[in-house]
């Protein structure tokens, strides 16, 4: 038996937050010593909202070094931008055709991205699960991890699966979401009802992952709490349930141990060894990313390898497809 397949990707539309490391990253790294592994640095899904081609540009580049930083070894995984992989798009033209209009009515993600804007949207923000949905299927996926935020999405893609199975025989793996518990979904620091997004107005509401000493500090001491004054693990104390689930993450150590520790002591206290676990969490990757970020020649030594790599994949899946449609094959 081949070993099963796991897929996931991150979109370049900024810095990313420890929401997006503790929800996903970090959980891709050990992954790649069992399973097949592709990681990819989603473009297409990031013009979605309007982009400065500079901005994409550099962002991109930002993340294929931070996502190495982070641990994802190219030797190990594939690790690709997803535009350099034409396959995503033509697949995702393909699953277009069987998906339903009040299927992708119902996504809550869209619903909410168009709430808040004013301008007039745009069709790729409708149909982006649909694309999300072509990533994971054209590599045969078993297994995707990511944060809570997306498992509509991927509910969406075994549906296309299903559908596609029982259209024209069986093709498609029904993929499984791998979703965590204390990290699926990390809240916002000044709002723990919202969750922690880099799209936030409000700078004190993330950490990024790259943030310095400071700004870690700074913005975990401005953490909204609340009047109750006990470290307890407690959906009645959102603030805190969230800064545990975050030390939890960073130091390994679980809720329960934690909540022990800090038994009858304030807030204050907790919030000081919040810090340093975070500082000493991140302090290795924000080390580590400045001297990946500056060998140019090397970042596109493990793109190009990765996009050859995921197209020889990719290629195959997709050719497959275009046959039990019925196109001619070229
Ligand atoms: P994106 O770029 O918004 O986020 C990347 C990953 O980070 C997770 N995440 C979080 N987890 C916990 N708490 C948070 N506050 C938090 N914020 C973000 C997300 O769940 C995600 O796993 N559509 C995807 C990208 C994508 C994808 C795919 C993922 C495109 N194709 C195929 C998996 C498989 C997205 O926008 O993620």
């Amino acid at each position: 038996m081949g070993k099963k397949t796991v897929f996931s990707g991150v979109q370049p539309s900024g810095a990313l937050t420890i929401g997006n490391y503790i929800g996903a990253i970090k959980r891709w790294v050990p992954l790649q010593e069992k399973y097949d592994c592709y990681y990819s640095i989603v473009d297409q899904h990031a013009i979605t909202v309007p982009q400065e081609a500079k901005d994409l540009r550099k962002n991109t580049l930002d993340i294929i070094a931070l996502l190495m930083a982070c641990g994802i070894d190219p030797k190990k995984s594939t690790l690709f931008i997803q535009s350099h992989v034409t396959e995503h798009a033509e697949l995702a033209w393909v699953l277009n055709s069987i998906t339903y209009m009040g299927q992708l009515n119902r996504m809550t993600q869209f619903k909410d991205k168009s709430k808040r804007s004013d301008e007039n949207l745009n069709a790729a923000l409708f149909t982006y699960p649909v694309l999300m949905a072509a990533d994971i299927l054209l590599y045969k996926t078993d297994l995707v991890p990511v944060g809570d935020d997306q498992k509509q999405h991927l509910e969406l893609a075994r549906d296309l699966a299903e559908r596609f199975n029982s259209r024209y025989s069986d093709t498609f793996t029904v993929p499984e979401p791998l979703i965590d518990k204390s990290g699926a979904r990390i809240m916002s620091l000044q709002d723990p009802t919202v969750k922690m997004s880099k799209s936030d107005s409000d700078e004190n509401a993330y950490i990024l992952i790259l943030d310095d000493e400071a700004a870690i500090k700074r913005k975990i001491k401005r953490a909204v709490t609340d009047s109750v004054g006990e470290i307890a693990y407690s959906d009645d104390q959102p603030g805190i349930k969230n800064l545990i689930n975050i030390y939890s993450n960073f130091s390994g150590d679980t809720v329960e141990d934690i909540v022990q520790r800090y038994k009858g002591r304030g807030y204050g206290d907790f919030k000081k060894d919040l810090e340093e676990v975070v500082v000493e969490a991140l302090r290795p990757i924000r080390e580590s990313f400045e001297e990946i970020r500056s060998d140019k020649s090397y970042l596109e030594e493990v793109y190009r390898e990765g996009a050859k790599e995921a197209s020889y994949s990719a290629m195959k899946v997709l050719r497959k497809v275009h046959k039990k449609i019925g196109f001619i094959p070229r």
